[in-house]
């Protein structure tokens, strides 16, 4: 039976619209906008949440590797926004940042991206602004998938969007606690119910024997998630997006905020069982299905190709090298950082700026880049975490390698533009400067970075 993927993806019973066919270069239009949403419990009361075209995760797009991608972006929103796309190596002007690659849209107007992803995999969009971490906690955020010009071979392409929101019991967004300090500089604002591509229980329709493509991406604000699949064929594909050589998937799989993971799958359930995806990091949490049907699966399959490789430039053997040094948060107070070109007590930044982070002494957006990289340079940042918290640091315009690490191998195998670092470790990456351009990297737990985790680079 022949079915497109693309059909396969809208039917799978997911909280997704099925995919307008857009002749190409038509812009798709996307606003932002408040929406109703049933994040609690299946039936129960609506959160009102802000999201685009009306649910969180908004619109899935989608795009063949190498096409361009239109999208309108129409801002109904009362604060300014952007979108960024998270892990696109883009053109600059595309990258949403607002302030530095664009203006922020304001309320009422609107904003056109048009670009080309030049890499498959797994992505995602979302707001950039100051208030980015008031956004996505309301439910800003949607899936870019870039299409392989010579898809796997699977049988069905499924979602798996996770998010932590922080609610009432009644089940509506907890806003009181929107934005207080504590989250600033403690662990960021960690929720307490977790989603499935925006619905309390996601149950995906299976048939014994199938072969599928899970998609993870984690959304959330500041949670890292450890999740646990059913099943003992299951091999990771890529991270990030981006491929690595398929490594049978042994124990669970952890996503920061931001980070994704493409994972093959046989369905080897007997055929009228329903079996549990669930969240490990506690107590394990059910928090999907598998509803598996047919017959049963007599033949094993062998184990997957590799995903075709993207086009990215290889390390360059002797990359020049710069420190990134990560302090500040709870138990391990700034004691003066600068900020805004002044230096300041960690006091005055805490109290006057809600400052509490620094990298390299900063706190916030510095006037000039830590980093000026010439074009096709490899750069090495070895990043030292000096403070008492986790932190899942992004870069943008560009995938990293980790190329050393002070606990444990580096995963030297995997391009990311997401990497978690530990509490007093160290985590060096490298990546090729070879998209110009003005880039952040910052901490995406979303607090932190508006605590003060984020600095950039210029490339060219
Ligand atoms: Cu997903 Cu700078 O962001
Ligand atoms: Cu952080």
């Amino acid at each position: 039976m022949q079915i497109s993927r693309r059909g396969l993806l809208a039917s799978a019973g997911l909280a997704l619209l099925p995919m307008p066919s857009l002749a190409a270069g038509a812009a798709q239009a996307i606003t932002a906008s408040s929406g109703r949403q049933v994040l609690l419990d299946e039936g129960g009361p609506s959160a009102e949440i802000w999201c685009y075209d009306g649910s969180a995760p908004g619109p899935l797009l989608s795009v063949a590797q190498g096409e361009e991608l239109a999208v309108r972006l129409e801002n109904a929103l009362e604060q300014p926004t952007t979108i960024h796309w998270h892990g696109i190596r883009i053109d600059n002007a595309m990258d949403g940042v607002a302030h530095m690659t664009q203006p922020a849209v304001k309320p009422g107007e609107g904003f056109d991206y048009r670009f080309t992803p030049p890499d498959a995999g797994t992505y995602w969009y979302h707001p950039h602004t100051g208030q980015s971490w008031e956004q996505l906690a309301r439910g800003l955020y949607g899936l870019l998938i870039v299409e392989e010009r010579e898809p796997p071979d699977v049988d069905r392409d499924l979602l798996f969007q996770a998010d932590d929101w922080r609610l009432t019991e009644e089940g509506l967004l907890d806003l009181a606690s929107l934005g207080n300090r504590h989250d600033f500089f403690h662990a960021g604002r960690l929720g307490n119910v977790l989603t499935i591509n925006g619905k309390p229980y996601e149950r995906y329709p299976l048939r014994s024997g199938e072969r599928i493509r899970l998609r993870l991406v984690s959304t959330a604000n500041a949670r890292v998630l450890h999740f646990r699949l059913p099943g003992e064929r299951a091999w990771l594909m890529a991270l990030d997006g981006q491929p690595i050589p398929p490594e049978p998937l042994i124990g669970d799989i952890t996503l920061a905020p931001g980070q994704r993971a493409d994972v093959i799958l046989d369905v080897t359930q007997e055929p009228g069982s329903e079996t549990a995806i669930q969240e490990v990091t506690n107590q394990p949490l059910d928090c999907a299905s598998f509803l598996t049907s047919g017959e049963a699966a007599l033949a094993l399959r062998p184990p997957p190709a590799p995903l075709p490789d993207n086009p990215l430039a290889p390390l360059g053997a002797e990359p020049r090298q710069i420190d990134l040094i990560m302090e500040g948060g709870a138990r391990r107070f700034l004691e003066e950082a600068s900020y805004k070109g002044a230096l300041l007590s960690g006091r005055d930044l805490a109290l006057e700026h809600g400052q509490f982070w620094a990298f390299n002494g900063i706190a916030g957006m510095a006037a000039e880049p830590f980093l000026r990289a010439a074009l096709g340079e490899t750069w090495a940042i070895r990043m030292v975490n000096k403070t008492a918290w986790p932190h899942v640091m992004h870069l943008h315009g560009h995938h990293m390698r980790e190329i050393a690490r002070s606990d444990g191998p580096p995963q030297s195998q995997a391009w990311r533009d997401s990497v978690l670092m530990q509490p007093d470790t160290e985590v060096t990456v490298a990546f090729v400067a070879d998209n110009p351009g003005k880039w952040m990297l910052h901490c995406h737990m979303l607090e932190h970075q508006a605590a003060g985790m984020q600095t950039w680079f210029e490339v060219g």
